[in-house]
């Protein structure tokens, strides 16, 4: 990563940061069109997506996947749908905080195994499944599933033009002396 970046010394407010958001029902279309606002292109987009190769995810995030209530469907594989479904009820005492991992196969391990999830129908979020759901981006899943180099190439790439963002216009920017929190 390069160092210097400017940061702002504040987080923006909850309106314009949830309006900023990707949602977990995003379909590809939303995606790109929302990444593309910050200038990160859909192979980007693609490429950074892969980062939920590792993480988790509570229920209330994929609980419309799994049941098939969402708006944005797409396609399930019905026995990671069914196993979903035991961490996540429809209702009831545990509520929204049945934690799942997104990668089903290496959840502690940063791999490609995230696009062999979506090739295997296997994604945890729909804006996961999107990247594999017959739009324009299924060519980049199947080539990130099959080469991982490929994969940390793009990833590299993607977090540095991520990392470029400027923050918004008019905000007080500082260098951070620890990348965490402001000086
Ligand atoms: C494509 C749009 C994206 C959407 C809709 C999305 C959505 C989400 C959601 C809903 C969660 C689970 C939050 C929770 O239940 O606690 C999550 C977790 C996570 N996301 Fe994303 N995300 C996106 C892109 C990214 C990108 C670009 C990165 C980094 C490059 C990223 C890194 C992570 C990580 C590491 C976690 C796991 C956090 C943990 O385990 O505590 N995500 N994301």
């Amino acid at each position: 990563m390069p160092l210097g970046r400017k940061d702002s010394r504040s987080a923006a407010d909850k309106k314009f940061t949830r309006a900023h958001l990707p949602s977990p029902n995003d379909n590809l279309a939303e995606l790109v069109r929302m990444f593309g606002e910050l200038g990160l292109d859909a192979r980007d987009m693609t490429a950074l997506s892969g980062a939920h190769t590792v993480g988790m995810a509570n229920c209330k995030h994929y609980r419309g996947r799994v049941y098939g209530t969402s708006d944005t469907k797409y396609n399930i594989d019905p026995s990671f749908a069914e196993s979903r479904r035991q961490m996540c009820p429809l209702q009831g005492p545990s509520g929204d905080a049945g934690k799942a991992p997104f990668d089903v196969t290496t959840p502690m391990k940063f791999d490609n195994a995230y696009y062999r999830d979506l090739v295997a129908h296997q994604g945890l979020l729909n804006s996961d499944q999107a990247l594999y759901g017959g739009g324009g981006v299924d060519n980049l899943v199947e080539m990130y599933s099959a080469d991982g180099d490929a994969f940390g190439r793009d990833f590299a790439k993607a977090m540095v033009k991520m990392g470029n963002i400027p923050p918004p216009k008019g905000m007080p920017t500082e260098v951070r002396l620890q990348c965490s929190k402001a000086n």
